[in-house]
């Protein structure tokens, strides 16, 4: 396999020019993870300067600190240590320059900056996101999510080096796998999917499925690589197709409750599922709807809709991801109106069926799990 730890040691000792290196990583991310046990020491020979970072989402206001940091160390290489706020950091911040009127340009996604500032290094320690290999960053102003997306976002090089997710608390593990198991599915059925992404979405699936519950509850080297393997070909993935329904119903739940990003996701997610199989005939895309049902029908060893619900309830359950609202202590009812005014559109259209506002609420409320 390429991208692996010995591989970033053979980088880091050509030097390739890079005399001084920036650092984005997370308190936790660093330590705990064992990265600096790990990649500390191939640092040495370099001037490193470390940014920390704090926040739990990625906001501006934090971002703008890593700018200023970054412009004035001047660095040749940024390495990007952590889960997905730091590689979204790493991604903005390598990518936009200090303006004024930053906010203004996110929102309406004219950005001051169209080049990189220099190399970066993404080397995640969550299986998650794929965000490594991904042409977008989330970034929140005041609460709002927001979405730069540009092929110079993405980082230069990334890592996969199991030992760095074998320590991820189950309740990080379970949200990050699940979202590399959704973003491989949804990417199955965006409406922007061609055969290249088909093909590392089913690539993706082999894997999480047969090692997300193992590394959940026996983790062990192989299973991780696993499972980081599984993360970055699902970026991939939806680096062509983009996600589709339950990562846009997925948002307003983790910026009104706190729920993380995987965990979100999966509490639409096999609504979601039988909606778009249900309306069969209604889809918009361009390709066979029911022969991407065929592949997760293979993949799940289920015969029908009903069977492939259940696979995917009991995979939840198993991973101890509770969809119960009740139990997350939210009252639905009460806030499907608010949740269904801050979803995602632009990832709601590249749902294969369209979605009305009165399907979209069923599907959010009818919950039968
Ligand atoms: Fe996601």
């Amino acid at each position: 396999m390429n991208n692996t730890f010995k591989e970033l040691k053979n980088f880091l000792s050509k030097r390739n020019g890079v005399k001084k290196i920036f650092v984005i990583t997370g308190y936790k991310s660093y330590n705990l993870s064992g990265a600096k046990k790990i990649i500390g020491p191939l640092l040495k020979k370099f001037q490193v300067k470390f940014f920390f970072k704090k926040e739990y989402f990625p906001t501006l206001q934090e971002a703008k600190l890593i700018i200023a940091e970054i412009k004035k160390f001047q660095p040749n290489l940024i390495i990007a240590v952590g889960g997905g706020c730091v590689l979204d950091y790493s991604k903005i911040s390598n990518f936009l320059t200090f303006s004024n009127n930053l906010e203004n340009e996110i929102k309406k996604g004219s950005y001051s900056s169209k080049n990189k500032y220099c190399r970066l290094i993404a080397i995640p320690t969550t299986a998650g996101s794929g965000a490594e290999v991904t042409a977008n960053s989330v970034i929140y102003i005041k609460k709002e999510k927001y979405s730069v997306e540009d092929k110079n976002i993405k980082p230069d090089f990334f890592f996969l080096i199991p030992e760095l997710i074998l320590k991820n608390s189950k309740i990080i593990k379970k949200s990050a796998g699940f979202d590399a198991i959704s973003q491989a599915v949804e990417s199955l059925f965006s409406l922007k999917s061609n055969s290249s992404s088909v093909n590392f979405a089913k690539k993706s699936l082999k894997l999480s499925l047969n090692n997300f519950l193992g590394h959940l509850n026996n983790p062990t080297k192989y299973n991780s690589i696993k499972m980081l393997m599984a993360s970055n070909l699902a970026g991939k993935a939806i680096s062509i197709s983009k996600t589709t329904s339950p990562h846009a119903l997925s948002y307003p739940f983790s910026s009104n409750f706190n729920i993380s990003h995987g965990h979100a996701v999966s509490l639409t997610f096999n609504n979601c599922l039988k909606f778009n199989f249900v309306n069969i005939q209604k889809s918009n895309s361009d390709f066979n709807l029911l022969k991407r049902y065929e592949i997760l029908f293979k993949y799940t060893h289920t015969q029908n809709i009903e069977e492939l619900d259940k696979f995917f309830i009991n995979l939840k359950k198993n991973s101890g991801l509770e969809t119960n609202y009740e139990k997350l202590k939210i009252n639905i009812v009460k806030h499907a109106d608010k949740i269904l005014s801050e979803v995602n559109h632009q990832r709601l259209r590249n749902n294969p069926v369209k979605m009305s506002p009165k399907n979209l609420k069923s599907i959010l409320i009818n919950q039968k799990e």
